[in-house]
């Protein structure tokens, strides 16, 4: 018995294991490295190639002989997914239950990193609970059309609004020590043809609008994981681009951990080897039913490629350093601390979050209702008990419970008011009306002091079927935005027969409001705020709460506003889509082409009011320091987002009117005024040219707007730079 094979082995792990059972720590710490040197010294080819690959439907290889344990992934942005086992069918008898929190869109719409934090604070640790090392998330794609069916998942319109929430919530995730996976990388902003669309677009808006949040990720937050998209950038898959991955991410980003594929989008060895792909995941999809690891693309012939010597094993052992690099990040040849899911202090963050993040865009002085005059509630609406935490593709879970908005009006006020309800409408595959739903409603509407309209958009009809209907969810885009089963002649004849009618929408976007805008009192964006939305959402309507949200994106007054459908394509067409409007997405197109908007960027009305006072600016070699006073004038407490815009008055190319670089979320009790101090860096005034490839700042004059959205713009200042 030769020991000697054994002895080695057994030796190394120990040696691992009381070294690496300390608090996570950041990427490649030097100490590390020599660890993974002499890891990837003792590994043959095949066992460094089983490490490039998915070994399971959501695990990528180990090397069990040197006690490499495989990675262990799963998604999503917004709780830890079902379950899933090794070979996609749902792992019934394990209790897969997690905390239903807000889809990114309401995150982004609380504009406070500070949640942010939190947020990926809980995921991280019910990942870890749930025996998983990575999470697939945050979804950072700019919302470039309100079309996109994963827009709910996603965060904002705007590069700097994304980078920060994206910053907070990475940070929080990997303090847990868990690897976040900041995706898809890169302009992945539709789902129509997702996985062979070629995007056409200007290097100039990539490093923009569309690479901030992933460069942020990675120089700022240290993000482990990055997903490669499905789709191509100018001709080459994402996946098998090596000016994205290699170039970009790589080298210049300094990206330190691993990029895996999405799930099948790695069609070809040696593109994917030589571009950047560490791991490959998800062909299986390609192949079931008979599902073969060794038939991936990095698997045999990957193997086949380096021992005939086209591709060099240093390629090779780059990725698996970088495998390793974050295994040993996330201490997984330590013991790790315990995770915990369900528990009321990430029910209570969830709850928050939605309180923050549902946004009041309308109130002609109903709202916060008051109960004493509200003493016969009708509530019309399917969404109002409907439940969606299964919906939305791969970022469905499965949670405790979920409380939908009837339930959260009668759990506040339910023991002083008499609350009725009607479903109104009926969501059918054939987006049709049912009258008598709709009559019924509107016979109770008279008969209430107030009514509260429950509606907008649903995940999947079916929440087994994706891509199937035009919802909001993975594999389709939406066909328009119109709200569908008659719910806008139901709005209509609610506000023609009861004066009181407020407006609250479900959705991963704006919803054309025109035919009923004017004769509704309010109209609430509740986005899909979580198991806990109902609470929110009956808390901000009876006033509990007082609604701090600010939109993330732009609500055109109708689709084709958007500079996606009048400068730009979309979906494109022949498998080709060309962002035309370059930078010129959401606000900084609405605004620089004066397109007036339903609600503007950054918009979100309070139940008190706030004054701006005392702006001041001060230049120092390129950098504007800031200070202003914020008042709270109303007479309740409040939560105002402070929005710093700079418009370049002078470059010499076209810019956009303005561009949001920097906000803060104050909380303020009535007459208390706080003083705000920040500074703005010199990349606050810079941007890029694409001739000189690279970023620019030009002399000139700029304007620093301050505002409590992007158009309502209180106090600015000029500045010489
Ligand atoms: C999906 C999604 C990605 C997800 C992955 C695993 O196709 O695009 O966001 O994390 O596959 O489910």
């Amino acid at each position: 018995m030769d020991f000697s094979n054994r002895l080695i082995p057994l030796l190394l792990i120990v040696f691992l294991v009381v070294s690496c059972s300390k608090k996570p720590h950041n990427i490649s710490e030097n100490s590390d490295e020599l660890k993974i040197d002499s890891l990837i010294q003792r590994m043959t080819l095949e066992e460094k190639i089983g490490m490039i690959h998915a070994s399971s439907a959501f695990t990528s290889g180990g090397v069990p002989r040197l006690g490499i344990p495989e990675l262990i992934m799963s998604d999503g942005p917004h709780g830890v997914r079902f379950e899933h086992g090794r070979d996609w069918a749902r792992d019934m008898d394990v209790d897969d239950s997690v905390t239903y929190l807000p889809t990114g869109i309401c995150l982004a719409s609380t504009w406070n990193t500070e949640l942010g934090y939190q947020y990926g604070a809980v995921l991280g640790s019910e990942a870890k609970h749930r025996g998983k090392d990575v999470i697939l998330g945050p979804g950072v794609n700019i919302i470039r059309s309100p079309l996109c069916g994963r827009n709910f998942e996603y965060l904002s319109e705007d590069p700097f609004l994304t980078s920060r929430m994206a910053v907070g919530y990475i940070k929080g995730v990997q303090d847990q020590g868990i690897a976040a996976c900041v995706k898809h990388f890169a302009a992945n902003n539709q789902e129509e043809n997702r996985s062979g669309i070629n995007v056409v677009v200007s290097e100039q808006a990539l490093r923009e609008i569309y690479f901030p949040a992933f460069e942020a990720s990675v120089r700022e937050a240290n993000v482990l994981t990055v997903m490669g998209a499905y789709n191509k950038i100018n001709g080459l898959y994402c996946t098998q681009n090596p000016w994205l991955l290699n170039q970009v991410l790589k080298e210049e980003w300094g990206f330190k951990g691993l990029l895996m594929s999405d799930w099948g989008a790695v069609h070809n060895t040696r593109e994917a080897l030589l571009s950047g792909t560490d791991i490959e995941m998800g062909t299986d999809l390609l192949q079931m039913p008979n599902i073969d690891y060794n038939k991936f693309y990095l698997a045999d012939s990957a193997i086949a490629m380096v021992k005939r010597g086209e591709v060099p094993v240093s390629v090779v052992d780059d990725k698996v350093r970088r495998i390793l690099r974050v295994m040993f990040s996330i201490r997984l040849f330590g013991n790790r601390t315990p995770g915990e899911a369900n528990t009321k202090e990430h029910q209570q963050l969830a709850l928050k979050v939605a309180e923050e993040g549902i946004v009041l865009l309308k109130n002609q002085q109903i709202l916060p209702l008051n109960i004493a005059k509200a003493k016969k509630i009708l509530v019309v609406g399917e969404n109002a008990t409907r439940k969606h935490a299964h919906g939305g593709g791969s970022s469905q879970v499965s949670t405790k419970y979920e409380i939908t908005p009837l339930e959260g009006i009668k759990n506040l006020v339910g023991n002083e008011a008499a609350i009725s309800y009607q479903q109104g409408y009926e969501i059918t595959r054939e987006n049709t009306v049912n009258k008598k739903l709709s009559d019924d409603a509107v016979a109770a509407a008279k008969n209430a002091d107030v009514v509260i309209f429950v509606g907008g958009w649903i995940h999947n009809f079916n929440p087994a079927e994706w891509g199937i209907d035009a919802y909001d969810s993975e594999g389709i885009d939406k066909k328009n935005t119109q709200l569908m089963y008659g719910q806008d002649k139901l709005i209509r004849a609610l506000a023609e027969v009861n004066n009181n009618v407020v407006v609250t929408f479900f959705g991963g976007g704006p919803v054309d409001m025109a035919p009923w805008l004017l004769q509704v009192k309010a109209v609430v964006q509740a986005w899909y705020p979580g198991m806990e939305g109902g609470t929110a959402l009956a808390n901000i309507l009876f006033g509990k709460t007082n609604p701090s949200g600010k939109l993330p994106m732009t609500f055109a007054k109708k689709l084709e506003d958007n500079p996606s459908h009048s400068i730009g394509e979309y979906p494109g067409k022949s498998m080709e889509v060309n962002y035309a409007e370059g930078i010129f997405v959401g606000y900084r197109y609405f605004d620089t082409y004066q397109v007036e908007p339903e609600f503007c960027f950054g918009h979100g009305l309070s139940y008190t009011t706030f004054e701006y006072s005392d702006f001041m600016v001060e230049t120092s070699d390129n950098t504007v320091s800031l200070s202003f006073n914020i008042t709270n004038s109303g007479k309740i407490p409040g939560a105002e987002v402070a929005q710093v815009y700079v418009a370049n008055k002078e470059a010499s190319v076209k810019r956009p009117s303005k561009e949001l670089k920097w906000f803060t979320k104050v909380m303020l009790e009535p007459n208390e005024t706080t003083t705000v101090e920040l500074e703005l860096p010199k990349e606050a005034f810079m941007f890029y040219q694409e001739t000189k490839k690279q970023w620019v700042l030009e002399p000139g004059e700029f304007e620093i707007l301050l505002g409590s959205s992007s158009r309502d713009i209180r106090l600015s200042q000029t500045v010489e730079m």
